[in-house]
């Protein structure tokens, strides 16, 4: 748009009154300014990452927590639990994610096996997707205390082959803090803690040597895979 600036001002020259032209001027910069505005809530990509996630059931009924490993360039995302309460359900799930493939495992350390499963919906808790919806930016804790308050961007969406719909919250530096998908069935809150901006363990985004080979299970009818669905 900047490129019509000049040829605007030629147009002004020639044809209009001043006063015409400036509000025309005004209009043009009220647009770029909307653009930009526009521009600035594009979904933002998260950065390679290692941290603790929180899983909770809104029920009340699943709470896991775990370690996870994002690669954001390759997306690929591995969460092992290892606390859940009250029931032991998710104890030591550990699934190994290649969105980029659409296939994950589901890795059992202990006696060296594998399933491999495919994905059918990609959604996940560290990545807003392309097609999310910008919802407003603000301060949890305090806007106006040095150090005492977390700025944040929310964004919704819609769940696909779900009915429902998700909410996440990110920092300014695109840190996913926490995510809600709320369904017919469940609402699960997924938050995460004590983020750092490496892989600090690279080979835990690799496909373990046992699970080689193993071929794709087949996904009875209706049956949705995601990250998520894992912890419904
Ligand atoms: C993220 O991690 C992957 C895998 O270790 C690496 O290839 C990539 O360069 C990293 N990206 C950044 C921005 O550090
Ligand atoms: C689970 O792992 C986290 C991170 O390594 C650790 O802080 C926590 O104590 C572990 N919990 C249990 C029950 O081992
Ligand atoms: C869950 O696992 C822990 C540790 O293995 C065990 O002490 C506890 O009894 C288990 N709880 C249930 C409800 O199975
Ligand atoms: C490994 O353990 C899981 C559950 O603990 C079980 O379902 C599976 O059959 C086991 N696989 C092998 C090869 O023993």
């Amino acid at each position: 748009m900047v490129v019509y600036l000049p040829s605007l001002t030629l147009f002004c020259d020639s044809l209009w009154t001043k006063k015409m032209c400036g509000a025309v001027v005004l209009f043009v910069f009220m647009c770029l300014t909307a653009t930009t505005h526009a521009d600035h809530h594009q979904p933002c990509h998260s950065p390679n990452m290692t941290g603790l996630m929180n899983v909770m059931s809104l029920k009340g009924d699943k709470i896991a927590q775990g370690t996870f490993a994002y690669d954001s360039m390759g997306k690929k995302l591995r969460f092992r639990s290892n606390e859940s309460y009250p029931t032991n359900t998710s104890l030591g799930l550990d699934l190994l994610m290649l969105f980029e493939e659409g296939i994950f495992y589901e890795i059992d350390s202990k006696n060296q096996s594998c399933e491999k499963k495919k994905l059918q919906m990609l959604l996940h808790p560290l990545d807003i997707p392309d097609d999310s919806r910008f919802y407003t930016t603000m301060t949890a804790g305090s806007a106006s205390i040095e150090g005492e308050g977390l700025k944040i961007n929310i964004w919704t969406g819609s769940i696909p082959h779900m009915k429902g719909h998700y909410s996440m919250s990110v920092t300014m530096g695109c840190l996913p803090v926490s995510t809600f998908y709320f369904t017919e069935t469940t609402t699960l809150l997924f938050s995460n803690m004590e983020v750092e901006l490496e892989i600090k363990d690279p080979h835990l985004l690799v496909v373990p040597p046992f699970c080689h080979g193993e071929p794709v299970e087949d996904t009875p009818e209706g049956t949705v895979n995601s990250f998520l669905n894992e912890f419904m």
